[in-house]
């Protein structure tokens, strides 16, 4: 949408990236207007649609967790032609987040470094907005997060009728405590209370790695998820960088700088589970090109967010269109047939 890169995004960035995001939100929360806005925005192709672990989505482009948080305008963002969107991260209490700035632009890198900290109104308030959803065709699905397993537990539990699928965020760079979920006998533990009363599919969204001990471990990760019965990943949540002009002085990396680190996940944890764990790409996509590159690695589904805030609202859309194309060129039937089990 020239609109957007033209003339919106010059007078947003003329604001701090937190004002900006502030702004976004309270946009996106004029659901109406979205509504309007689907019929231009919505790309649909019958060869775009595939099931991810018998979600059925219109097409592989998801929202990334963390655009919406608070899970109230999640409708807007399926006006914008999402194949599905990922609410949350939701906490079991409200919490605050960390103090502004916390989030900075890299603009020439095409990238943000981020320090939210959970901000969240907390899962009952959330419940709420999320059974707003209810009668929608669209899949949704909410990430939560939680510093000890019962936090996990009530968050699961009372969402999970709401949504299609759980994200467990075990990986976000700014909160400590959540880490040792990332720890072998712990990440069983919780899964193994959260398979007690599961109903529905549930994905974990994997850090980066920052060394070889890391990569085993991530890779130990995706084992045990496939022995836990967990249906997929998310590959990857944002890496940790200093940034002084934040508050907290540090946070997360995201976009462009994040695909290379992305894409060696996705193949990695492809060849580790033989294809047999969903992956759910996400990390620096902005393009078609970007995804069918993460697809043929290896991901059923992928993931934007950063794209969203450089590229605009027509993000979703141009994807799409551009998939199409590729699979025209490629003459494939569906988006399914660019992945390497069925090539
Ligand atoms: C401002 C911001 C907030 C985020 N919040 C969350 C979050 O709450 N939970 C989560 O799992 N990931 C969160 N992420 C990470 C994204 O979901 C995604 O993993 C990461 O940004 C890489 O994708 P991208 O390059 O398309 O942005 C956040 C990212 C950004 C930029």
């Amino acid at each position: 949408m020239e609109l957007y890169k033209g003339l919106l995004r010059p007078l947003m960035f003329r604001l701090r990236a937190d004002d900006a995001q502030g702004l976004a939100e309270w946009a996106f929360r004029r659901r109406f207007l979205w509504s309007l806005l689907s019929a231009p925005l919505r790309f649909q192709d019958l060869r775009l649609q595939l099931s991810m672990a018998g979600i059925a989505l219109r097409n592989p482009v998801g929202l990334a967790a963390g655009y919406d948080k608070d899970c109230r305008f999640l409708d807007s963002m399926l006006s914008l032609g999402f194949g599905y969107v990922v609410g949350g991260t939701v906490t079991w209490e409200p919490r605050p987040g960390n103090p502004k700035p916390r989030v900075a632009r890299h603009p020439a890198q095409l990238s943000l470094v981020n320090a939210m900290g959970f901000p969240s109104l907390g899962a009952r308030r959330i419940a709420r907005e999320l059974a707003r959803y209810e009668n929608r065709q669209d899949a949704v699905l909410v990430s939560i997060a939680g510093l000890t397993i019962e936090e996990f537990v009530s968050c699961h539990r009372l969402l999970e009728p709401l949504v299609d699928g759980i994200e467990l965020n075990i990986s976000s760079p700014n909160t400590q405590g959540l880490r040792v979920f990332q720890e072998p006998a712990s990440f069983r533990q919780l899964v193994e209370r959260l398979n007690q009363g599961r109903q529905k599919p549930l994905f974990v969204k994997l850090p980066p790695y920052y060394n070889d001990e890391d990569r085993n471990k991530v890779l130990e990760l995706t084992r045990l998820c496939l022995k836990l019965g967990v249906e997929g990943v998310t590959a990857i949540n944002t890496k940790r960088v200093a940034q002084p002009e934040l508050r907290v002085g540090a946070g997360g990396l995201s976009g462009k700088l994040l695909f290379d680190d992305m894409l060696r996940t996705v193949k990695e944890v492809y060849r580790e589970t033989g294809g047999k764990l969903i992956i759910n790409a996400c990390g620096g996509i902005f393009t078609a090109q970007d995804a069918l590159m993460a697809l043929q690695a290896g991901a059923r589904s992928v993931q934007v967010l950063t794209a969203l805030v450089y590229e605009g609202p027509a993000v979703a859309k141009n994807i799409n269109k551009g998939l199409v194309r590729l699979l025209e060129e490629n003459r494939l039937l569906s988006v399914a047939g660019l992945m390497p089990s069925s090539s």
